[in-house]
């Protein structure tokens, strides 16, 4: 099995963005962790970041395209962006919803996600952690 992790914008710049929320993992050991955990499990992890909306979009399509289970990490689009929400509504296997820090816990804004009605799961607050923990889900789920 293969499985994307999409990060979108600003977790490139993890381990420097935000320590006090977001830790201290930098994004090439967020990759790193992902891939090892894919390696352990049997699954081709592909890990990919942007701060382009377009492309994110473009990767979702490939994943629709290719059957593909998506842990996706949406950053600030996942409170506003119809445009990501829509082409992760054309995925046929499993979307997991992740976010790093516990978003309700946070500022009002962060509360509403425009994904989390169309995933089939979301974790939240668990750090970087929550992305192996995703990982193992996808590569364990029964069907
Ligand atoms: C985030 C939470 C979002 O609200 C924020 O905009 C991010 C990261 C998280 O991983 O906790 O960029 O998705």
């Amino acid at each position: 099995m293969k499985a994307l992790v999409l990060n979108g914008p600003n977790l490139g710049r993890l381990g420097t963005r935000e320590p006090g929320v977001y830790g201290a993992t930098t994004y090439a050991d967020l990759v790193t962790l992902c891939v090892s955990a894919g390696r352990e499990l049997g699954v081709e992890v592909e890990v990919r970041q942007t701060d382009h909306e377009g492309e994110l979009v473009g990767w979702l399509h490939e994943a629709a395209d290719g059957g593909y289970p998506v842990v996706l990490n949406a950053g600030a689009w996942t409170h506003y962006s119809i445009a990501v929400r829509d082409a992760a509504a054309q995925l046929t296997a499993p979307l997991i919803e992740l976010h790093i820090s516990n978003v309700h816990k946070r500022e009002g804004f962060r509360h509403h996600s425009v994904l989390s009605d169309i995933a089939t799961g979301v974790v939240a607050g668990l750090g970087v952690d929550g992305y192996p923990l995703a990982l193992r889900w996808l590569a364990t789920r029964p069907g």
